[in-house]
């Protein structure tokens, strides 16, 4: 994805009230009793996670987005809304073993993750094996992934990648909002509603990661 530079964008990042430095910190102590915690990662503008916050005020929320200059957007979404059980991290989800304790986490949300088509960059697609490797160890057992894209070659490959990786895919769709079931309650991302008003359909996929015994082996 082509990006814009903000100028201050990355004085924001380091001195936002409403963005969580040093979220390593706070491994293990996201969430209190009795909480749930959802995170969304790739947020890009918010507009997702923001009102997925707004609508469930007795559960935490966590964007997560690699890239200052969009995140602003983020932050001055909170900037007016305060609400109190959203966090907004700026890191690579690469990092996020090191920052969400092993079964700290109640579901992925993964919108419109960027393709990275070739294949020297499979790696980096958000639903590759290496990532759905790292949700495998933040889940909490009964936790699950929910992906959403326009792109079929992108989904196509996420099908085979969790396939592979031993998760169950428990429901899917390739016309999310054709799907009496499956867009019950969906909030649109800003891509969605982009790519949506275009005629494009949205495919969405909820999946939940294989059973280890105590031995790190599949069940
Ligand atoms: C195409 S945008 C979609 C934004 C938003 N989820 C939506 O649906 O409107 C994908 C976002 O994921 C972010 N992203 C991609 N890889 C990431 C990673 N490894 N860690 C954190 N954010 C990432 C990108 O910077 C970008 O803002």
């Amino acid at each position: 994805m082509r990006l814009k530079h903000i100028k201050g964008s990355e004085e924001v990042m380091l001195t936002s009230p409403h963005i969580t430095q040093e979220p390593q910190t706070l491994r293990g102590a996201w969430k209190r009793p009795g909480e749930k915690l959802f995170l969304e990662i790739g947020m890009g503008k918010g507009q997702f996670i923001t009102q997925k916050a707004s609508a469930d005020p007795d559960n935490i929320y966590i964007g997560i987005e690699k890239y200052s200059s969009v995140m602003l957007r983020a932050v001055e979404k909170q900037e007016q809304l305060m609400l109190p059980n959203l966090r907004l991290i700026r890191v690579d989800a690469e990092q996020m073993g090191e920052i969400f304790a092993p079964g700290e986490v109640d579901a992925v949300f993964l919108n419109f993750s960027d393709p990275w088509p070739k294949d020297r960059h499979a790696k980096r697609r958000l639903t590759s094996p290496q990532f759905l490797a790292r949700y495998a160890q933040i889940l909490a057992p009964g936790g699950s992934v929910e992906f959403k894209t326009d792109n079929m070659a992108l989904f196509d490959y996420s099908i085979e990648s969790f396939r592979s990786s031993g998760w169950e895919i428990t429901a899917l769709t390739r016309d999310l909002h054709a799907d009496p079931v499956l867009s019950a309650g969906n909030v649109m991302t800003e891509y969605e509603e982009r790519f949506s008003s275009k005629g494009n359909p949205i495919a969405k996929l909820i999946a939940v990661p294989p059973l280890f015994t105590t031995d790190n082996n599949m069940l």
